[in-house]
């Protein structure tokens, strides 16, 4: 096995075909320019990165299939070998730990996975249907209070509030505090320039700090949430320390927010984009769980998924070298024209389960039975109650995140 740690980091040198990446989307769910001809290209080629870096971009489903469960590849931030899509990360990795679950690998990542996966289960996800259901609606009477005509930013009067009560509710963080981290999420999650990444660095320590600060005080003043559990059963019993129980906390309340938000903004875009399968939806709600998935599939918002390679690994003729960064592009696996018929189009009533928008394999998304009960409500409540609902401005002056871990919009104006 070669001494991967020495493993020389690969620089464009103007002969290899590897272009810039990643590319801005130009719309929030369709493909960026360059994506085809990538798709076209082959399921795996090289692209090169802001840092110069040259790593390989995986396009295919299948070849993609195939090396996300692999444990040659590895999600470990501190690794210096590890890709960076924007500077923002290498703030990130300057701390002392990585983020858990996300950032590490087996045992470490298995044994995070394990403290809190009971609580994301179907069962525990259906019981909180009610409680979504309340907030989905308490959200829209405030909204329909105002005069018909009226524009409203859907992301912040919607999309965002009801995944970040949902999120709250769950881990027993008190939701009258949600302005602090609501902004701060976002920051954590969708800021990428270099002038951000201080920022974004900053956002998760004083998360962090609120939640350090919120074990204290529910270590005085025990409730029955998910936090109340992993401080009674894991910290307690000292089976996870302190900072990691924080920073475990800090890694749930941020996914649980941006990640649906951006969701439901993007899917409401994209289903009043195509009106008539957007009455199929109102006509029949119990379309809804597959045109979720569906959604999933085109907007492919976790585009870009990092890894870096622990050992060399051959596909498709080609070898990924120990230390070489690899990217899984969700959105070009979701658009492989092998794998999904008529790929760049929306489809309501396909079968879109073999999508990769949770990822795959080991990482999968810890929070998807929850944030497909969330789509679902948030989507079948808006389009029920708000049978007008339509853009306020048109589509091309909708402003698009950088791009980064996260697609959605700045933010959406809708009238009804
Ligand atoms: C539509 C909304 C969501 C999308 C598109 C999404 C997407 C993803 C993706 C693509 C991954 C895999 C990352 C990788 O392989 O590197 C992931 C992992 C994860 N997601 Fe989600 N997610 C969503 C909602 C949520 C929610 C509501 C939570 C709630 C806490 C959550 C928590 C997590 C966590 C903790 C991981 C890391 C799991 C691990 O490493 O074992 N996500 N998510």
């Amino acid at each position: 096995m070669p001494d991967t740690l020495d493993a020389p980091i690969t620089l464009a040198d103007g002969t290899d075909d590897a272009p810039a990446y990643p590319i801005k989307r130009r719309c929030p769910y369709h493909m960026p320019p360059g994506y085809e001809e990538l798709r076209d290209k082959s399921p795996i080629s090289r692209v090169t990165l802001w840092n110069g870096r040259v790593a390989w971009l995986v396009t295919g489903n299948e070849v993609g299939r195939r090396l996300f469960p692999d444990q040659r590849l590895s999600s470990d931030v501190l690794d210096p070998r590890f890709p960076l899509l924007a500077p923002r990360i290498e703030a990130q990795r300057q701390q002392a730990a990585a983020p858990p679950l996300v950032g590490v690998d087996d045992p470490v990542h298995a044994r995070q996975r394990r403290m809190v996966l009971p609580s994301f289960g179907i069962r525990q996800v259906n019981a909180l249907r009610p409680v979504i259901q309340r907030y989905a609606d308490e959200l829209l009477d405030k909204m329909l209070a105002k005069d018909p005509g009226t524009t409203v930013d859907l992301l912040t009067e919607y999309a965002l509030p009801m995944p970040s009560a949902v999120i709250c509710t769950l881990l027993g963080v008190p939701y009258e505090d949600h302005h602090y981290f609501d902004e701060r999420s976002r920051h954590v999650l969708s800021s990428s320039g270099p002038e951000q990444a201080a920022q974004a660095q900053q956002a998760f320590t004083e998360i962090l700090t609120y939640l350090d600060n919120l074990i204290s005080r529910k270590q005085d003043e025990p409730g029955d949430t998910l936090l109340d559990e992993l401080i009674s059963r894991q910290l307690e019993e000292g089976k996870v320390d302190r900072h990691e129980l924080a920073m475990l906390a800090t890694v749930l309340l941020v996914s649980g927010h941006e990640t649906t938000s951006n969701m439901i903004a993007l899917s409401t875009m994209a289903l009043l984009a195509h009106p008539e399968q957007l009455q199929a939806l109102r006509a029949d709600e119990s379309l809804m769980p597959r045109a979720v998935d569906e959604l999933m599939r085109y907007a492919s918002i976790g585009d870009m998924l990092m890894r870096v390679a622990k050992e060399d690994i051959e596909i498709e003729g080609h070898l990924i070298k120990a230390g070489d960064g690899v990217i899984l592009s969700t959105m070009l696996m979701n658009r492989d024209p092998e794998s999904f018929e008529r790929p760049d189009e929306l489809d309501i009533h396909r079968q879109a389960g073999r999508h990769v928008g949770f990822g795959y394999g080991i990482h999968q998304c810890i929070g998807q039975n929850l944030a497909r009960a969330e789509m679902e409500i948030a989507l079948a409540t808006l389009l029920r109650r708000v049978p007008t609902l339509r853009l306020a401005v048109p589509a091309d002056q909708i402003g698009v995140n950088a791009p980064f871990v996260l697609q959605g919009v700045t933010e959406l104006p809708v009238t009804w």
